[in-house]
């Protein structure tokens, strides 16, 4: 008898009876600050669209301009005929821009990170990685051969204690759920020499560092590998591996996400060579998005579970999954959209609402919402 069915509706009635299960919210056109679901209108505080990039005029037409250059979808894998001159003029940007030799593209940060550990690691290597990383990452590091272990959370001398020579460190730039930084200069000194360094720079590309360099800019050091992912501040989607020439042939060679999957259009190849530019100069993206975190600490540092960030993700730790879910549908009832994040995407006891902020919000947004969750925590109690 096949097991499956079984299985399944098991696993979905223990999450509907545990609280925990997620639901698709279709919502209509428009931009990405003001939701429309069904009629309703949100103020959107739970994107990752960090510089205001998804809806930018100028980058839809950059695509527009991209699809009548390239057509609509590459047709192929890279190898086969789906690489263009979109491709390779956005894997130099990538390149110039990050200091790296070889910039490898995948559809999405997930395959990125998978194509990365997959294609590195084989039997007896050692992969370090820190215990709050990304679900990609570490689920490509239990399916891999290698022997995967946690350090606790930006803790160096748990790191330490780990460490063997011919190790892969993998750690975020920025913590997607945290929104905190990873004390990359302590871990690049304890690695150096000694074992590869592998950066998730998903949450830090574009919004921290000089130009938008991200995380390892800020704090001034290189890698071996960097992972900057397109569907954050980009304003589109996929990734890139930044990397040495061998590291980008034999990732050419070997990945198979690389080999066996359909690049990504080159039209949006296209596309995500103007978002760069964009990031580049247009500075006052980043400056609106500092000053906007300034006056989220102004309004918010008085929360109970309010935590000081130096990035756009703000989140308010309640604990309790229930209580984040009331307080979430309360301000959703009041027009904020804001999602609360439970277990198991955040450890048990630590259930939050995620803020985060945008180049497109402005301060009144900011003080609306810091009223509006005053009220509906007293509400919830
Ligand atoms: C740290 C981190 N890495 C990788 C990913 C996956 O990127 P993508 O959404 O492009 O698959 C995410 C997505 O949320 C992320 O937060």
């Amino acid at each position: 008898m096949p097991v499956f069915s079984d299985r399944i509706r098991h696993a979905l009635a223990s999450r509907e009876q545990s609280g925990l299960t997620r639901r698709l919210m279709p919502l209509s056109g428009g931009n990405r600050l003001e939701l429309d679901c069904n009629g309703d209108k949100f103020v959107n505080f739970s994107s990752n669209d960090y510089l205001g990039l998804a809806c930018a005029p100028e980058l839809s037409k950059a695509w527009q301009e991209g699809i009548a250059l390239y057509g609509n979808g590459s047709g192929a894998s890279p190898l086969v005929t789906g690489f263009s001159s979109a491709h390779q003029n956005l894997e130099a940007a990538l390149c110039e821009w990050l200091g790296f030799e070889r910039a490898i593209l995948f559809s999405s940060g997930f395959s990125a990170n998978q194509a990365l550990l997959f294609g590195l690691l084989e039997k007896g290597d050692l992969l370090i990685q820190d215990k709050l990383n990304h679900a990609s990452l570490m689920e490509a590091g239990m399916l891999s051969p290698a022997t995967m272990t946690r350090f606790k959370h930006n803790d160096v001398e748990s790191l330490k204690k780990r460490l063997t020579s011919d190790a892969l460190v993998v750690t975020e730039g920025v913590f997607s759920m945290d929104g905190d930084c990873a004390p990359l200069k302590q871990i690049r000194d304890v690695t150096n020499g000694k074992a590869w360094l592998a950066v998730d720079d998903a949450h830090g590309v574009g919004v921290l560092g000089a130009d938008g360099r991200g995380s390892c800019s800020e704090f001034g050091i290189k890698p071996e590998l960097l992972v900057v992912t397109f569907g954050k501040a980009f304003g589109l989607s996929g990734a890139a591996v930044l990397c040495s020439h061998e590291v980008g042939d034999y990732l050419t060679q070997f990945s198979r996400h690389h080999v066996y999957s359909t690049a990504m259009p080159p039209a949006q190849a296209y596309a995500l060579t103007y978002a760069l530019d964009m990031i580049q100069t247009e500075q006052w993206r980043r400056d609106k998005l500092l000053e906007l975190q300034h006056y989220y600490a102004e309004c918010f540092s008085s929360f109970t579970g309010y935590v000081e960030t130096r990035t756009p993700i703000k989140p308010l730790v309640l604990g309790d999954a229930e209580c984040s879910m009331a307080v979430a549908a309360e301000l959703n009832r009041s027009g904020a959209w804001l999602t609360a994040i439970r277990p198991p995407t955040v450890p048990k006891g630590s259930a939050r609402l995620r803020i985060t902020l945008t180049a497109n919000h402005d301060k009144s947004q900011v003080e609306w919402l810091a009223k509006h969750l005053y009220k509906a925590l007293e509400k919830v109690g």
